[in-house]
């Protein structure tokens, strides 16, 4: 099929490019310049793993395109809007200004029969708001919602592989057309038994927030678990074990931790409570402010612990702080729970030393006054405290009696519980997890 995708940031490369590995013929469409070059040249503008690869093979192929016109995407039969909805400044609101703005710049260019398929991550009633505004100017074309769950660092597998696929139609019980437009997209998902929900929009809007605000709230539900942990000497980690062989309940996002950050948890709650309270419904998310406190309130925990276990003293104190992306196998830094404790850190007056895989381009884009060091041995010389704030492979895996001649001070805080702590302990080590004695 004939597809474009407008939006290439970290939904819309991957989705252009996994299209175009599922054989349509894709054009990506940014008005980022630097952007589409770097794409057209079949180079990822950010790490996801897997992305290099099927980029550059659809690139080479000839089935996707990139460009930073828009009428290059007229001929497409489909066209998936995939542009960022962050939070808006001042307000917890989501912003609009781009999905609105892809809507419009695309309508003039909308073929006969077209389908504009919504991905980005929208309040309820923006489907209905955008299909209306169609109809006005473009009424040959019409709107779907196709919400996207991929996890970045699994982007392309998810994507390829979706575990389920929602539509959100005009009319879930009329002809049926947007949804068969939409099967022969996703042909070779639903050939592997991918289940496929039709539903009206917004229902297909509100599973993706509900989706999100459901694993926020099994992160800060864990973490506030944690808290109690903290003060009875339980450990939160045996009591997630425990609880997760229930079925009902499962073991999964049950880590208790520094918490959850990303481009969308923490705004997508943010906008559902926002767009509740719009709704005359405050009060039925009322509870999602306190997954949100309880979810910031773990960054303040660990540079709390951080300072306790320089015995109150952090100014000039060397931290190595390990990782600065909001989880491992990404690049990405946005609400970044590691980047906070950094940045609090470095303004107590600590020299702190950060260190990531991948994110430290990002990271420095953004806090240009943290100090940045590529190799993790580098950041452990000479540290009074170490920092694992991200549960890089690397870190999980460094070994305590080596890391032991690098310091200044054998302490470290495990702000992921990822560590044999028994073994750092052996080692010499006074180690702090979150919620474990
Ligand atoms: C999330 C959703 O999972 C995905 O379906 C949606 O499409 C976009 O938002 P993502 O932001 O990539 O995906 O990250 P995710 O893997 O969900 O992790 C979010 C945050 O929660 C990370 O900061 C992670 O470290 C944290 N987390 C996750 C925990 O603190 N504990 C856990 O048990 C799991």
């Amino acid at each position: 099929m004939r597809i474009s995708v407008i939006g290439c940031g970290y939904l819309g490369a991957v989705h252009a490019s996994a299209m175009a590995e599922l054989g349509h013929e894709v054009v990506g469409v940014d008005i980022d310049a630097a952007k589409v070059a770097e794409l057209a040249a079949g180079r990822p503008p950010f790490f996801e793993p897997g992305l290099a690869e099927i980029l550059t093979s659809a690139t080479a192929s000839g089935r996707l395109r990139f460009s930073t016109d828009i009428a290059d995407a007229a001929d497409a039969e489909v066209h998936f809007v995939a542009v960022g909805t962050p939070q808006s400044a001042g307000t917890n609101a989501a912003d609009l200004s781009y999905v609105d703005a892809a809507f419009a710049a695309l309508a003039p260019h909308l073929a006969d029969g077209a389908l504009v398929v919504g991905k980005s991550t929208v309040p309820v009633g923006t489907a209905s708001r955008l299909a209306e505004l169609l109809a006005a100017v473009a009424p040959q074309a019409e709107v779907a919602w196709n919400p996207e769950f991929l996890r970045e660092g699994f982007a392309v597998r998810d994507t390829l592989e979706p575990d389920r696929l929602v539509y959100g139609v005009r009319d879930p019980g009329g002809d049926g057309r947007a949804a068969s437009v939409l099967d022969r997209v996703y042909r070779a998902a639903i050939e592997a038994g991918a289940p496929r929900i039709v539903t009206d929009y917004a229902t297909a809007e509100l599973v993706k927030v509900a989706a999100n605000a459901f694993l926020a709230t099994k992160i800060s539900f864990i973490n506030a678990m944690a808290e109690i942990a903290d003060v009875t000497g339980a450990d939160v980690t045996a009591l997630a074990d425990a609880i997760g062989h229930d079925a009902r309940i499962g073991r999964r996002f049950l880590n208790a931790g520094v918490g959850f950050g990303g481009g969308c948890l923490p705004k997508d709650i943010r906008a559902f409570t926002a767009r509740a309270e719009e709704l005359g419904r405050g009060e039925s998310l009322a509870f999602l402010r306190e997954v949100d406190a309880i979810n910031l309130r773990q960054r303040q925990r660990v540079v709390d612990l951080a300072v306790a276990a320089l015995g109150g003293q952090v100014h000039r104190k060397r931290i190595a702080v390990l990782g600065v992306t909001f989880k491992p196998e990404s690049d990405d830094v946005r609400d970044s729970p590691a980047l906070d404790v950094a940045v609090q850190l470095k303004g107590l007056g600590a020299d702190v030393v950060a260190t990531d895989p991948e994110g430290i381009e990002n990271a420095r884009a953004r806090h240009p006054q943290l100090d940045y060091v590529s190799s993790t041995r580098e950041a452990l010389r000479g540290a009074d405290l170490v920092v694992l704030v991200t549960e890089w492979r690397e870190y999980r895996a460094l070994d305590p009696v080596d890391s032991a001649r690098l310091v200044a001070g054998r302490r470290i805080i495990d702000a992921r519980n990822v560590l044999d702590a028994a073994a750092w302990r052996a080692a010499g080590w006074e180690l702090r997890g979150i919620g474990r004695p």
